[in-house]
């Protein structure tokens, strides 16, 4: 239900001056934000409970020919407060408060005239703030050259981060460190105070601007950093434009930075009137035997994407009641080196052993979709051209996601994947499959920003590491430990199509395996997974012979939702474990994912999130006998007790393992 939209005590100031000092706070007067503006020169400082988080910092953009950092003069303030509960059409959280106090400064620039805006949004658990350019007659088209914002961080934080400008995009292992060992890093940035409280800077509604990531300039002073295109501009534009907001996010807690959704309100509300095609689900694929090497994407005789396969695992996912199979491979450019045939990729033609025709009907019969995929290798121009046929045939023939893939390192001859360009296009794309009623699911991705409140057919995306660096990535796989950073670091703004399901752990089909590669967990901590990291898609990514040789695992696979009514945290710590719930959105279930680094760890859990007067059956897929990620992986025990919000439970974790529990309400 959409609650009324309360805004009080809007008013506006005339100022004029090149002097000014104010400071505004959020709604429980828990978050202050101070503006400074001195000789022309705007300045924020922020603080928590009391505390100061950022000390004096400097904002503004600088144009190729004009500096809106200094010298301009404040025209009028305008403050607002706002209120307001909006309604994901999915997600982890259905209802979310959008409530905050809000500050616009109207500047111009002396002597030449341009102006900008400066809008600042104060929330209980955090600050955005984002610059914008007016229709004006002093500024038309204009280019960025550099942001001039910081971050003044007031210590040394412990922080989780992966460095910017590397290959490979996001997929790196998460370094943790002090802010002075950072050179740069991409968003979202995640830190800690030694008293405790947890931070992340970020942006929100990142779709036509470049992405920012963090420089440090030292003594903890951090910097606005702009991917720029390949001739060295950062930013091209033309007004009226606006930059995203950047964002710090306030956690007391680490679990309460995973719960925090001001990233989520400050993007815009959803352009899609009638969300109702728009699903979740679980997801099988022709897809682990290409990463494992058993199959290929490529034609000849091991080709995964053939007709009868598909039609095969179409009759796996059915039997399981599970959404749709995705079928990587199926349509022609995967011969050769497929990642470098960015201009050969066909969208629409099938190779003649995959009829897309039949096996939509097939799965249709069956009530199971066909998932589409278009792996681009970063071939943009090649993509673009050819994506309104593609939408239209998966449009024709019934399909209703589709994963799309941009691997390389550049793009168009040197644009980063996270330059202007990219999240252009990106931003185009989504908007497109919207109009052909269809969601995404994108891998090498632009990083989450929150688009999916404006745009909510944008499910899900990697970006990060994801299971697939199990089967072959030369270090062995994501090491122990990994899933228990991910939620804090990539996953903030959630989703991630990390691909759970893997219960094959040491991988005995792979034909060689020289890195013993292998999933460095227990089966139960693999199990939690589905609860920990939250995709609207989520995967069930093992072979079916695999799946079906665990079937107590897989009963816990087919019961989990996709889809929520709330998220909770009830203890996290990063790197070391999380214990994650989440509550059914179409039922009074509740369902807990809880996993742990190395380290066995048992912890008692109060289950007062639970409804009060409500008996749930909790089943719990826990660490068997013996259990440990590194010499005995597969013991799983399955028990199951009656619980109410009164009880207590000891939830058993073994090193690198994990826990999950339905809570099945019975009366
Ligand atoms: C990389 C993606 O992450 C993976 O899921 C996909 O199978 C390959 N690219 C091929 O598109």
């Amino acid at each position: 239900m959409m609650l009324p939209l309360v805004t009080t005590c809007t008013s506006k100031q005339r100022i004029g001056e090149m002097n000014y000092g104010g400071l505004i706070e959020s709604p429980n007067k828990k978050s202050a934000l101070t503006i400074e503006v001195e000789e022309g020169k705007p300045m924020y400082h922020f603080s928590y409970d009391g505390k100061v988080l950022i000390a004096p910092s400097r904002l503004g953009m600088i144009f190729n020919d004009v500096d809106l950092s200094e010298g301009l003069t404040l025209d009028l303030i305008k403050t607002s407060e706002t209120d307001t509960t909006w309604t994901q059409p999915w997600g982890e959280q259905k209802d979310i408060r959008n409530n905050y106090s809000e500050i616009k400064l109207f500047f111009t620039k002396n002597g030449s005239s341009e102006k900008m805006n400066i809008i600042f949004r104060v929330f209980d658990d955090g600050l955005g703030f984002r610059y914008e350019w007016p229709r004006q007659k002093n500024l038309q088209n204009f280019v960025i050259t550099d942001e001039v914002t910081e971050f003044n961080m007031v210590d040394d934080h412990t922080s989780w981060w992966i460095g910017a400008y590397q290959m490979n995009r996001y997929e790196h292992l998460f370094n943790k460190s002090r802010i002075s060992e950072i050179d740069t890093a991409h968003t979202p940035f995640t830190m800690k105070t030694d008293e405790g409280l947890h931070l992340s800077i970020h942006e929100a509604a990142l779709t036509d601007f470049a992405s920012m990531t963090i420089a440090n300039n030292g003594n903890n002073s951090l910097e606005a950093d702009l991917v720029p295109w390949k001739n060295g501009d950062k930013v091209r534009a033309s007004a009226p434009h606006r930059s995203p907001w950047r964002t710090i996010s306030i956690g007391e807690t680490a679990g309460d930075l995973m719960t925090n959704y001001l990233v989520l309100n400050l993007n815009e509300p959803s352009k899609i009137k009638d969300p109702s095609w728009i699903k979740t689900g679980k997801y099988t694929g022709i897809w682990w035997d290409m990463h494992l090497g058993t199959k290929t994407w490529g034609s000849g005789e091991d080709h995964g994407a053939t007709t009868e396969y598909t039609k095969e695992l179409m009759d796996f996912t059915a039997k399981h009641g599970f959404y749709g199979v995705l079928v990587e491979g199926w349509n022609t450019g995967w011969d050769g080196d497929w990642a470098a045939n960015s201009d050969i990729f066909s969208f629409t033609e099938s190779y003649p052993d995959f009829d897309i025709e039949e096996v939509a009907r097939y799965g249709d019969s069956l009530g199971v979709k066909l998932i589409g995929h278009h792996e681009t290798s970063t071939g943009i121009s090649n993509y673009e051209a050819q994506v309104d046929d593609a939408f239209d045939l998966y449009e024709r023939v019934g399909v209703e996601a589709v994963k799309t893939g941009y691997v390389g390192d550049f793009v168009e001859g040197g644009e980063w994947h996270h330059g202007q360009f990219m999240v252009q296009h990106y931003r185009d794309i989504v908007k497109k499959a919207a109009e052909h009623k269809i969601m995404l699911n994108v891998h090498e991705p632009i990083k989450d920003t929150g688009i999916r409140r404006t745009w909510p057919n944008m499910m899900t995306r990697e970006g990060a590491r994801g299971q697939e660096y199990n089967a072959w990535s030369v270090d062995g796989g994501n090491p122990v430990g990994y899933t228990t950073v991910v939620p804090f670091t990539r996953g903030l703004v959630s989703p991630f199509d990390y691909t759970p399901g893997v219960f094959d752990l040491l991988l005995s089909d792979k034909p060689e395996n020289q890195n013993n590669n292998r999933v460095h967990h227990t089966i139960a901590h693999e199990l939690a997974l589905y609860v920990v990291i939250y995709s609207p898609l989520q995967m069930v990514s093992d072979l079916p012979k695999n799946l079906e040789a665990r079937p107590t695992a897989l009963e816990w696979v087919k019961a989990v939702p996709t889809d929520w009514e709330t998220t909770k945290v009830p203890v996290a710590e990063i790197g070391e474990f999380a214990v994650v719930v989440r509550k059914d959105r179409n039922t009074e279930n509740w369902y807990l994912g809880g996993i742990t680094n190395e380290k066995a760890r048992n912890a008692e859990l109060d289950l007062s999130f639970l409804a009060e007067g409500i008996t749930y059956e909790a089943t719990m897929y826990r660490d068997g006998e013996e259990a440990n990620w590194l010499t005995n992986p597969y013991p799983l025990e399955k028990k199951t007790v009656t619980v109410d919000a009164n009880s207590t439970l000891v939830l058993e974790m073994a090193a690198g393992g994990g826990i999950a529990i339905e809570f099945k309400a019975v009366n």
